[in-house]
């Protein structure tokens, strides 16, 4: 009977087949060891030569890492490791003897694994990584349909920018410029007029040139929109979104977690305890008063700028939470927000960036939009787009303008901080950023 590794706890004492590949193998004397991978888990299968015959024997010692066969056996019970099931082999049908392997047992740099990302992918923490990448993506679209947003694809091609557009890339489009998309968010705008709530997934692409490690020049985002949504009940859907991805994660990705040693107290404290909030003022204020990063002055360009990733990662330490950062200065927003003067005199934007702990960073953006069509045209104007491309845009506006507002996921952002590895490049099959576009 054919059996997945996963389900062997299931056929204890059973005679199983399964087919995979060898990730690594051992021999001492009369028993081969082949660690095998199916996909769907890791074991060990045992072969001891007084029984089994020599021909299966013979074709257990040629297996080499990474060679593909079918092997049968019967399910046993690890003798010291709880929840550990090994296979005692009775049979071996090599598929193809793999020839010596590069990714071998020593350590490899990370230039060295993304340079072989195709072979590397099989390996353990990109295995456990992908597959909780997978989760979080379920996750998201069982949690959307079940709020009652219909998915809106949007396009990859676009006539303009949707952010700064210093970061377009430029394709030639039937010897037209067009600019790969940063964010669908514009169409899902003219999505909700239709349909209320929608949300779009797919890829998006930012010419940043930035290396750190928390920027891809191809991610993939998750854009939702909601009619007649202020801010609040903006940031009240990304609190319940994000809650439900990671008590997901917790629930069915317990092996993966654990191969990637990641320490859960965080995660599982925040799926019950409200985010914090804080305005971009008093963020800055507090930073600075405690002392949370180092500075040599404390001018109007910081009282004005954006958070510094040093300033994100110092907040997410102290509050151990999410924490949504309001109401940032227009100026250093987009062009889509609607805004607003504090009573201090600054304009600013109805919006919240949303920092996970555990040097998350940004994980989130998101915005009540300008539903005013006199007040978009102006920003439109001011900041010399050109109007043109942006009429239909702005059509949002002239019909049935409403209140709404939205936000933008990063999925490798979101996958990197709840696996807690280090760079984004993990959390992405094959990354593409400023020094790669191979393999
Ligand atoms: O904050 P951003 O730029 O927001 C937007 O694009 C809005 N139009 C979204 C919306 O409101 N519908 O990007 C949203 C998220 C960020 O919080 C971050 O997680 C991720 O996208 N992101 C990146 N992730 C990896 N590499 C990059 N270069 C990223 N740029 C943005």
């Amino acid at each position: 009977m054919d059996c997945l590794i996963k389900d062997f706890a299931q056929h204890v004492g059973e005679v199983v087949t399964m087919k995979g590949w060898s990730y690594n193998v051992r021999s001492s004397g009369s028993i081969v060891f082949l660690q095998m991978r199916d996909g769907s888990g890791f074991t060990q299968a045992v072969v001891a030569k007084p029984t089994v015959s020599e021909e299966v024997w013979n074709a257990a010692s040629r297996l080499t890492i990474e060679s593909s066969a079918i092997v049968t056996g019967t399910v046993t019970k690890h003798p010291k490791q709880e929840g550990v099931y090994e296979l005692q082999v009775t049979d071996v049908q090599p598929i193809q003897i793999a020839e010596e392997y590069p990714i071998g047992k020593k350590e490899h740099g990370p230039d060295f694994l993304f340079d072989h990302r195709d072979l590397y992918v099989r390996s353990k923490t990109p295995w456990a990584v992908l597959r909780i990448r997978d989760r979080v993506f379920l996750s998201i679209e069982q949690f959307f349909h079940e709020e009652g947003f219909i998915r809106f694809d949007t396009p990859i091609i676009q006539p303009t920018s949707c952010e700064d557009t210093t970061q377009l890339f430029t394709v030639d489009y039937y010897e037209t410029p067009g600019y790969l998309s940063q964010s669908g968010q514009l169409y899902s705008e003219a999505g909700i007029m239709s349909f209320g709530k929608v949300y779009d997934f797919g890829p998006v692409f930012r010419a940043e040139k930035s290396k750190t490690r928390h920027h891809l020049s191809e991610l993939w985002m998750m854009d939702a929109e909601m009619a007649f949504h202020d801010q609040t009940m903006n940031m009240d859907v990304q609190e319940r979104l994000v809650k439900r991805m990671v008590k997901d994660v917790l629930e069915h990705c317990q092996e993966e977690l654990k191969i990637l040693e990641r320490d859960t107290t965080i995660l599982q404290k925040l799926v019950h305890e409200p985010f914090v909030h804080l305005k971009h003022a008093e963020a800055k204020r507090i930073l600075k008063e405690e002392g949370l990063i180092t500075k040599e002055t404390y001018d109007d360009t910081y009282w004005q700028d954006d958070m510094s990733t040093e300033e994100e990662i110092a907040l997410g330490n102290k509050y151990q939470l999410p924490v949504f950062i309001e109401d940032y200065p227009a100026q250093i927003k987009s062009f889509y927000m609607k805004r607003f003067v504090d009573a201090g005199g600054v304009l600013r934007a109805r919006c919240a960036d949303l920092i996970a702990p555990e040097e998350g960073r940004e994980i989130v953006g998101g915005s009540q939009r300008e539903e005013s069509y006199e007040a978009l045209k102006k920003e439109i104007v001011d900041r010399k787009y050109p109007l043109e491309k942006y009429e239909w845009y702005l059509n949002t506006r002239k019909y049935g303008s409403v209140p709404h507002s939205g936000f933008g996921l990063g999925l490798e952002r979101t996958v990197r901080w709840i696996c807690g590895v280090h760079h984004v490049r993990e959390t992405i099959p094959f990354p593409r950023l400023l020094n790669r576009m191979e393999p």
